[in-house]
Parts: structure tokens; C-alpha cells; sequence
């Protein structure tokens, strides 16, 4: 294993080791979440580079990504979907955003964050001093999950690495993942969004912010001066100007 990949390695672990530490575990146990927890800190770099469902090597284009994915039946919610929501925006973008499933508007139109959750997104991205065609958007799954429930743990792994083969193609310097399944499945934690967001995880040697999901800050417009306190967190790391 190379040094650098050895670096991010133990920056996760470090992270997941925090993770746990704050919801209150000191020692280390065998129940199978951690196992399962732990296996996924053996992922190195090597992962952006391919895997299941991804046998391409870094360096690919989101085109080429896109073509691969094709008319995607690789799991059942191929069934309910108008289009797919492959992601759209800047393949050199700096900041990419990381939702969790398409919603009514983003299947019939086959683009991402398009209904009320986007159209704050959309607020937020502008406060950020960007504009959408700058920044990448993209979800843990591309068809919407049946009635807007969460994705099932055999849709994400199907839909995955295709994430994983878009950010290693985008390579941008920071992920912000909105809402809890988004920060918890890249983080393979179950700590809640609480807890996660608000601070800079390491993500395959990238930094990923977890911060609210648009949806959710519509229902509870007061958690929005948390969301801002992320997305500064962000324009400084970014060195963007407030
Ligand atoms: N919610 C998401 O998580 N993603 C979208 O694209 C739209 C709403």
C-alpha cells in the first residue's frame, strides 16, 4: 500500500473512531454494525478506481460513466422510475453535493434537486457565492425509491460504485452529503446526522461535510443556521470570501 493511501486509511479510522467515541462507546465490541463498520475502513483509493459494478480506472469522463450505467436495471427500482438522475453540473466542480434519492419532480424530469428541497439548494449554493452550473449534484441512489422512502441497503450497493466512479472522475476538493443516508452510507457509520454534521470527515482522501437535508430544513426552518455554519465551514476551506 502506498504512503498516501495508507494516510487516508488511517484518517478514516481515526474519523469512525471519533464517531463512535461520540455517541459514547470506549471500547471496541464485535457486534456485526461494527464488524460490518470496520470492514468498509479496509476501502482504500483503489475503490474510486473500480469495483463491483465499476471495472473503469480513474480518469474516465462522467460521459463514459453515464454510457455505463446505460438503461441501469441493476436493481428493483429500475420498476417504478420515469428517468434516471444520473447528476449534473461542473465535471471539474470543486464542491459536490451528495442527496439521497430522486423525489417526484427529479424522476419525471431526470434531473436532481429540481422540486422544493432543490429550489433551496439552490438558495444555498447562491449563498455560497456559486452558481449551480459550478458545483456537481448527485445522489446515493439515481431512481426514486417508491413513495420517497429511504433506499434499501441492496439499491445503494447497486447503485454505488457508479457515485463513487463519478466523484473519483469529478475529484473534487470537498463533498457536502445532505441529509442522513447520504452522510452514513459514505461514512459507514450509523451516528446520526447530528452528530456527524458540523465538521469535516475524510472521504477517500477527499473532505466531506455532512450538513441537513434541504427537505428536512423545510419542515424545520430553524435547524437553517446550522446549514449555514456548514456551508461557511465550506467557503473557508474553499477560500470563497463571505
Ligand atoms: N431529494 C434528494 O435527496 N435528492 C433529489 O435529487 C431531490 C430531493
Amino acid at each position: 500500500m502506498k504512503t498516501a493511501d495508507l494516510a487516508q486509511v488511517l484518517a478514516q479510522v481515526k474519523s469512525s473512531l471519533r464517531d463512535l467515541q461520540q455517541q459514547g462507546i470506549e471500547g471496541f465490541n464485535c457486534r456485526p454494525e461494527f464488524l460490518r463498520i470496520v470492514g468498509r475502513w479496509t476501502e482504500t483509493p483503489s475503490c474510486l478506481a473500480g469495483d463491483a459494478a465499476g471495472q473503469k480506472a480513474e480518469g474516465e469522463s462522467l460521459k463514459e460513466i453515464k454510457d455505463d450505467l446505460g438503461n441501469c436495471f441493476r436493481c428493483p427500482l429500475h420498476k417504478g422510475r420515469s428517468k434516471i438522475v444520473f447528476g449534473e453540473g461542473s465535471p471539474k466542480a470543486r464542491l459536490v453535493f451528495v442527496g439521497e434519492g430522486p423525489g417526484y419532480e427529479e424522476d419525471r424530469s431526470g434531473r436532481p434537486f429540481v422540486g422544493p428541497a432543490g429550489q433551496l439548494l439552490d438558495k444555498i449554493i447562491a449563498a455560497m457565492k456559486l452558481d449551480r452550473s459550478e458545483v456537481y449534484i448527485c445522489n446515493i441512489v439515481k431512481c426514486r425509491p417508491p413513495g420517497n422512502r429511504n433506499p434499501a441497503e441492496d439499491e445503494i450497493e447497486a447503485c454505488l460504485p457508479f457515485l463513487k466512479r463519478q466523484i473519483a472522475s469529478i475529484a473534487p476538493e470537498v463533498i457536502c452529503t445532505l441529509g442522513s443516508v447520504a452522510a452514513k452510507t459514505l461514512l459507514g457509520t450509523q451516528s446520526p446526522i447530528s452528530i456527524l454534521r458540523g465538521r469535516f470527515h475524510q472521504w477517500m482522501g477527499i473532505k466531506l461535510m455532512p450538513t441537513f437535508h434541504p427537505a428536512y430544513l423545510l419542515r424545520n426552518p430553524e435547524r437553517k443556521r446550522e446549514v449555514w455554519e456548514d456551508v461557511k465551514k465550506i467557503m473557508a476551506f474553499l477560500r470563497i470570501p463571505l
